[in-house]
């Protein structure tokens, strides 16, 4: 009963969920860039692939199925999908509702919020178990997003190395008081070859919370904003002191781009070092 790996509430044409080629050229030579508002209202929420995504779910109490309102930071990566942290929901799972929003620096969090389903499929990499840390699922917009001034799409990581790589990263999600913004961050170490990679707060009192949000940490490589991690666990109250925790985990996003391309069509092109092989192997 734990295990929802998939579903999907409007699912005519498979083709209909994933972009198409042409749609994933305009998708990488676009990702990434102008990707932060002008408008110094703005500020605090400054890039336009970033959304916060908003969940129902209800859980029995007292016998009655209450609802349950969460919201969580997403990332635009195409015009049809959202890329998150997972979710898998343990009960009662048929009344599970999503839907999203483009992050506004006056929007307070609305626990009865309408919701109005825009979403096609959830598709939850590698499922539900506990096995693995694979902690990513893609959304699927019915429609398509108007890319403008205001909207636009980060780039995935091409190179698992990046994340150790790139000092300066910036991680999404909701601060202290709930709201959602963002907060410098730097690689540390972690234990082992896994799909896991660590970062903690610049600032050591003021990172992001681990409360039901998680986060996605970017930064930019060769100019263009990129995905480079999707938050795994961290501490509940921001602060990397107070309970002995000094990082947060991030799932390696560089790691999963075949996925990724699999279940959406955004493909970047991991073929440099491939097509080396290619050449010497056809030369042989
Ligand atoms: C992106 O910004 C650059 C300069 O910052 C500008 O020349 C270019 O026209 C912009 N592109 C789009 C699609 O807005
Ligand atoms: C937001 O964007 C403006 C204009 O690009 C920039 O001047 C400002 O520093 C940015 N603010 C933050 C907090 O990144
Ligand atoms: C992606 O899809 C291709 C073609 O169906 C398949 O061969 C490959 O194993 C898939 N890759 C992953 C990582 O799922
Ligand atoms: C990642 O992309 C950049 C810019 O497009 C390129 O220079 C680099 O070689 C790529 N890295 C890999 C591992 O493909």
């Amino acid at each position: 009963m734990k295990f929802l790996v998939i579903f999907c509430s409007f699912l005519l044409f498979g083709a209909c969920t994933k972009i198409t080629a042409e749609e994933n050229d305009f998708v990488q030579k676009t990702c990434g860039l102008n990707v932060t508002k002008q408008d110094p209202i703005t500020e605090r929420k400054n890039y336009t692939f970033f959304v916060a995504v908003y969940f129902r779910t209800h859980f029995m109490h007292r016998g009655e199925p209450t609802p349950y309102t969460y919201t969580m930071p997403g990332v635009i990566i195409s015009p049809k999908h959202i890329a998150i942290q997972k979710y898998c929901e343990s009960n009662h799972r048929q009344l599970l509702k999503f839907d999203f929003d483009f992050i506004l620096i006056d929007k307070k969090f609305d626990a009865a919020r309408k919701f109005v389903d825009p979403f096609s499929k959830i598709t939850i990499l590698f499922g539900c178990s506990n096995a693995n840390h694979v902690k990513m699922m893609i959304l699927t917009l019915k429609k398509p997003l108007q890319l403008n001034k205001d909207v636009g799409l980060a780039c995935l990581s091409n190179s698992t190395k990046n994340w150790l790589g790139i000092y300066d990263q910036l991680v999404f999600g909701a601060d202290v008081s709930g709201f959602m913004t963002y907060k410098d961050y730097f690689p540390v170490a972690c234990a082992g070859d896994t799909p896991l990679v660590c970062g903690r707060a610049a600032f050591f009192e003021d990172g992001i919370c681990n409360k039901d949000t998680g986060g996605c940490s970017f930064a930019e490589v060769n100019k263009r904003m990129t995905l480079l991690g999707i938050f795994v666990s961290g501490t509940i109250d921001c602060a990397f002191s107070s309970a002995g925790i000094t990082r947060s985990v991030f799932l390696n996003v560089a790691r999963y781009t075949e996925e990724i391309c699999n279940a959406t069509g955004v493909c970047i092109n991991l073929d440099s070092t491939k097509l080396v092989t290619t050449t010497s192997g056809s030369k042989e």
